[in-house]
């Protein structure tokens, strides 16, 4: 049995993961407003992946007998910089999961609540793996390039990673 502490955080998280799936929807719109296909699907194929994120959550305080609660959402900003900026913002997004992450992960130490800390571990796997591939964009980025051409080769490279993903 979860605790009211872990299980009003465990439905912070499910806000989190739901912001984190429009905020990358609206990016997506974005970038098909602009032309740019393949990160269009990219984000698209995120926005997706977060609310599965979601989801993962919601099974689970339905699993351990507690309440799921469906919140109001923030309206995610239309407009972006750049394309390079909007990966940046995305990086510095998935760094504040990673430590809303870990604030979960501690509670549970905390309470010896060894279900919600094996459940957790998926989490921890998951932001490394996000943060490393965000952190890896933005490196092939600034390799490339900001220039058309350099935007058209990243534009095709997302594109590429959304359909084999
Ligand atoms: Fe579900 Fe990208 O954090």
């Amino acid at each position: 049995m979860l605790s009211n502490t872990m299980i009003a955080k465990l439905n912070d998280q499910i806000r989190i993961e739901f912001e984190s799936s429009n905020i990358y929807l609206q990016m997506a719109a974005w970038c098909s407003y602009k032309g740019y296909e393949g990160a269009t699907a990219f984000l698209v194929a995120h926005a997706e992946e977060e609310r599965m994120h979601m989801m993962k959550l919601f099974n689970y305080l339905g699993e351990t007998g507690a309440l799921a609660v469906i919140p109001a959402l923030a309206k995610p900003e239309e407009e972006y910089e750049s394309l390079s900026k909007m990966f940046e913002q995305i990086l510095n997004h998935e760094r504040f999961v990673t430590s809303k992450i870990n604030e979960l992960v501690e509670l549970a130490y905390e309470e010896k609540d060894y279900s919600s800390l094996n459940f957790l571990q998926w989490y921890v796997a998951e932001q490394h793996e996000e943060e490393s591939l965000f952190s890896s964009l933005i490196d092939k980025i600034n390799l490339i390039g900001h220039d058309g051409r350099g935007l058209y080769l990243m534009d095709r490279e997302l594109g590429k990673i959304a359909t084999t993903a």
